[in-house]
């Protein structure tokens, strides 16, 4: 179904057939645009972007160009088409047809899902809302800003659900998500790395390459939710969230690449010196990695859940690509590896699929951001230099599950507390990496130049050239 943009909200859901919930929207959009002004990219209101809009939400060619003012920005309501006769793919129901409506007795737990999802949207335009003052390039603004008008646009897609399946307290929920702040001591984002900072450009695009994968993730199993109208919201962010991982992957891969480069010209890996060419060492890179891999692993929650369980045996939530994997989609019978640690010692056991759901996701996830730094371990390889990055052990720095009281190297060893303290300097950034790091960010906005700590990207936006305007300032 084609998407309307002549309605005051853009929508393929036919919304004008609705009066009351399009009222009910109709009231949320001022207040979602007030949020924007105050919480969205900073001293940005009237800078024309080159962004992408969606014409329509057909795999091929739903995309559209040109320059527009983020507070115009046509935010909407997006779901791919139903498909037929649609049947539920997994848990208890089965084989029976999706659910239009919500079930009563999975209400308040749909309810929290979509609100803990849709919380995160608004979230990290919040933390990523100073980065526009120090771009590395025009191109990267394009982007950052791209990224936000889509994270905007996905807590609009949530917030729709809320109001038209939730009544009172759905709507109640969606103000309160325009409420929330990033951070706030008082009334803070729902998950805890959603809370923390996003400070400099190479935190971006960390951020993006490994963050917005967890939500890839977390997206693809509630694309599979026996609640159609959520699986066909998520099916549609999820292919906005595909340019959000390339600019996190694209970026730190520009600056690894830039590192190298630099390395080779000046025959040296001594990060003194390569901090002094104005680069950032491939170490404080690796220790970045380490930081946001740990932070977002925490995302995924306990190894053990009966919470899960239950979101899967009730039909709420699936696994990545549930109808792709080859089992009996109730898993009463199967079981799944996870850790142990006994002894001092991480092991392995197995225990029931149906409990270590949060932790298979998880391995998926892990798995994906592994590919990803197979392919940025190809930039010193190819430019002959011996550096490798190296994801760490899934017990290393993390706050949630069975590895939240103990400390673990990087390696996988269980250290002591005096270890810890003498070796995370290596592990994770420092005070002084992060200084380091916050000098390099200087603002470049002319067309086509790049700042010294990263290499221009391959090719540009919609293949634009690099030195296109990607934004105009008036
Ligand atoms: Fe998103
Ligand atoms: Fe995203």
């Amino acid at each position: 179904m084609a998407i309307d943009y002549s309605q005051k909200i853009p929508n393929n859901v036919d919304l004008a057939s609705n009066k009351t919930l399009q009222r009910a929207l109709e009231h949320w959009q001022p207040a979602y645009l007030d949020w924007w002004n105050e919480m969205g990219p900073e001293k940005s209101q009237t800078a024309e972007v080159y962004l992408r809009t969606a014409v329509s939400v057909d795999p091929s060619g739903w995309a559209h160009f040109e320059h527009v003012k983020m507070p115009d920005y046509r935010w909407g309501i997006f779901l791919t088409p139903t498909e037929g006769e649609k049947k539920i793919s997994f848990g208890d129901h089965k084989g029976e047809p999706v659910w239009q409506e919500v079930p009563g007795e999975y209400r308040s737990t749909l309810r929290r899902i979509i609100v803990t999802q849709g919380d995160t949207e608004p979230a990290s335009v919040e933390q990523q809302r100073h980065l526009g003052q120090t771009c590395p390039s025009l191109y990267d603004l394009r982007n950052l800003f791209q990224v936000n008008v889509e994270e905007g646009r996905h807590l609009w897609a949530m917030v729709y659900l809320l109001h038209a399946h939730f009544g009172r307290d759905g709507r109640e929920e969606g103000e309160a998500l325009l409420e929330r702040r990033s951070g706030d001591a008082d009334n803070p984002r729902i998950l805890t790395a959603f809370n923390e900072k996003t400070p400099d450009w190479l935190s971006f695009f960390m951020f993006t390459f490994i963050t917005d994968r967890d939500g890839k993730y977390q997206l693809a199993s509630l694309a599979e939710s026996a609640f159609d109208p959520l699986a066909r919201s998520c099916k549609f962010m999820l292919t906005e969230e595909a340019h959000h991982l390339f600019v996190g992957e694209s970026g730190v891969g520009r600056v690894i690449q830039r590192t190298c480069e630099v390395m080779n010209e000046l025959k040296t890996d001594d990060p003194v010196k390569l901090r002094g060419a104005g680069v950032i060492d491939l170490p404080t890179l690796q220790k970045y990695l380490n930081f946001h891999f740990s932070v977002t692993s925490d995302l995924y929650g306990s190894e053990i859940s009966s919470n899960a369980a239950t979101y899967y045996t009730n039909g709420l939530k699936g696994r990545f690509e549930e109808t792709k994997i080859g089992d009996d989609h109730q898993l009463k019978e199967t079981s799944y590896k996870v850790n142990e640690v006994a002894n001092d010692n991480i092991g392995t056991i197995e225990v029931p699929a149906l409990s270590a759901l949060n932790e298979r996701l998880r391995d998926d996830w892990i798995t994906d951001v592994q590919a990803g730094v197979d392919r940025w371990n190809r930039i010193p390889e190819k430019l002959g230099i011996n550096f490798r990055f190296k994801l760490p052990h899934k017990g290393f720095h993390r706050k949630i599950g069975m590895f939240a009281d103990l400390h673990v190297s990087p390696e996988g060893k269980i250290i002591s507390e005096v270890e810890w303290a003498h070796n995370h300097k290596n592990w994770i950034p420092t005070e002084e990496d992060r200084l380091y790091v916050h000098s390099l960010m200087g603002r470049v906005s002319e067309p086509g130049k790049f700042a010294n700590w990263i290499a221009p990207p391959a090719r540009g936006i919609n293949n634009q050239p690099l030195d296109f305007q990607y934004v105009r300032f008036s």
